[in-house]
């Protein structure tokens, strides 16, 4: 065997190679398995093709496995698959395809190993392992496929621009193996990607943000989200990133790009951090920038309100992406909200009450909220960058010390609406809403201390100076 495989593996292509002989036909490892395989990166997904009925060799090999293995497939598409144990067996038979320009759809005839080799979308894909007996092992590979796994390029085995015209999620494909494996597109196939973006259109929102995921959570997204831009199709997909892009200059003062500043932070949140939220949130922080820019004269660029802004931004861009629209959606855009809030926090007001309330609005989010702030940090000024993590430092002891006298983290005020309402018999109306506010502010504010007796007396205070009295 030409890849490195466990014994598992190996008793697995065994009882495939055992039925595809018992029914006559030839079959062959394909795909991804193989190039993960040849990387040295973890894999369950195995793609087998045989010249022959995918589907026919797939209920044979379950049989030989165990004969109550369910098996999904899909006549219309001739695929099939098995999970056995912690894999994923897909089974398909070699075909040659055309795609019709309206759709993803394609018409399918039967064909050899190479047609289908050469149907496939890059030559790291299209390597194939024998399971046959005459070349059990043995590396078919008619693309040079392992010369591009060991020189890290993305090459189509087609005319590059037939490649992606037939299936344009493959344009995405190429840029998110680049970014996920760090390896370079070479340049006929990009200038055909650039070509052809328009065609990026007809794939659904769903198969373009899985890859936009997949870029985002590969090492170095920013490799990626350069290609897209590059390629011209990030202008299609999301085209409120590109509203980021260039610097403009006013009485000899420009700010910095937007654009690449977002890109280094998303690289540095990954850093710390696999999470897609918050890798979504560090590519999102500023998107309220290029509407809130202004040029104040004497003083230079301005963005004031970005973080409200982008805040707002994100539901609807959520929506447009058909990205989670709920939990995930509110962690992004609280997130974005509050990104400036611990960085402005200066050793002269990092004082209690406003760290109680940074606390009080981070909630459970405060940690992702402190990486995305230090993510931030891009200048390249270096007394700069130093002042600000001494300074982040700080405001990180005294939320500790802060949240461990006051535990305002998840904190729900004493004072609920319906007590105010209990004891002053009023009805729910705007006033219980004030008084509620009034009483938690003072708490955040350290007027009163954070405790249900003095909350009490707090309310019935402030309610004499509305003329309230209480019922009971
Ligand atoms: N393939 C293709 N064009 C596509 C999708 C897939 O040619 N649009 C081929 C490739 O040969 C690919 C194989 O089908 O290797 C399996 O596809 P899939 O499982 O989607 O991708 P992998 O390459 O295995 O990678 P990943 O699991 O990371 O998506």
């Amino acid at each position: 065997m030409q890849i490195p495989c466990t014994p598992r593996e190996m008793d697995l292509f065994e009882s495939v190679a055992g039925a595809a002989r018992q029914i006559g036909v030839p079959c062959y490892l394909i795909g991804g398995f193989v190039r993960d395989k040849l990387l040295g990166r973890p894999t369950k997904d195995m793609d087998i093709v045989c010249v022959g009925d995918g589907i026919t060799l797939a209920h044979k090999v379950a049989a030989t496995l165990d004969p109550a293995l369910k098996v999904n497939y899909f006549k219309t598409y001739g695929t099939a698959q098995i999970r056995y144990k912690d894999l994923e067996i897909e089974f398909v038979g070699a075909r040659k395809e055309s795609y019709s320009r309206e759709s993803r759809n394609p018409e399918v005839m039967p064909g050899t190993l190479e047609d289908d080799q050469l149907r496939r979308d890059f030559t790291i894909n299209a390597l194939a392992i024998s399971l046959n007996k005459a070349d059990y092992g043995s590396l078919l590979d008619p693309f040079n496929g392992l010369q591009d796994l060991q020189d890290k390029l993305i090459r189509t085995p087609l005319e590059p621009g037939a490649t992606f015209s037939d299936d344009p999620l493959r344009m995405m494909r190429a840029i998110r193996f680049a970014s996920q494996l760090n390896f370079s597109i070479v340049p006929e196939t990009f200038q055909a990607i650039a070509d052809h973006a328009e065609r990026i259109k007809i794939i659904s929102q769903e198969r373009i943000t899985d890859e936009l995921n997949k870029i985002l959570l590969s090492p170095k997204p920013s490799v990626g989200l350069d290609l897209l831009y590059k390629s011209g199709l990030l202008k299609i997909i999301f085209p409120q990133m590109i509203d980021l892009v260039g610097v403009e200059m006013q009485e000899g003062k420009g700010h910095k790009d937007n654009f690449y500043h977002t890109l280094q932070v998303v690289d540095n949140i990954a850093r710390h951090t696999k999470d897609l939220w918050l890798r979504w949130s560090a590519l999102l922080h500023d998107i309220g920038k290029p509407a809130t820019k202004r040029f104040e004269e004497g003083h230079g660029w301005t963005f004031h309100g970005h973080d409200a802004v982008g805040g707002k931004m994100v539901p609807r861009i959520f929506a447009r992406l058909k990205l989670p629209q709920h939990a995930e959606m509110r962690q992004v855009r609280k997130l974005v909200e509050l990104h400036l809030r611990p960085i402005s926090l200066t050793k002269e007001n990092i004082t209690d009450s406003a760290i109680r309330r940074l606390l009080f609005d981070a909630g459970e989010d405060l940690e992702a909220l402190m990486l995305l702030c230090e993510a931030d940090i891009t200048s390249k000024n270096r007394a700069k960058v130093k002042r600000y993590l001494e300074n982040f430092e700080l405001v990180r002891e005294r939320l500790k010390e802060v949240e461990e006298s006051d535990r305002i983290r998840n904190w729900q005020p004493p004072i609920t609406g319906e007590l105010i309402m209990e004891v002053f018999g009023l009805k729910p109306g705007r006033i219980v809403g004030d008084l509620k506010n009034t009483i938690r502010e003072a708490i955040l504010d350290g007027i009163i201390p954070n405790n249900y007796e003095a909350a009490y007396q707090y309310m019935l205070d402030k309610a004499k100076e509305l003329n309230l009295t209480p019922v009971k």
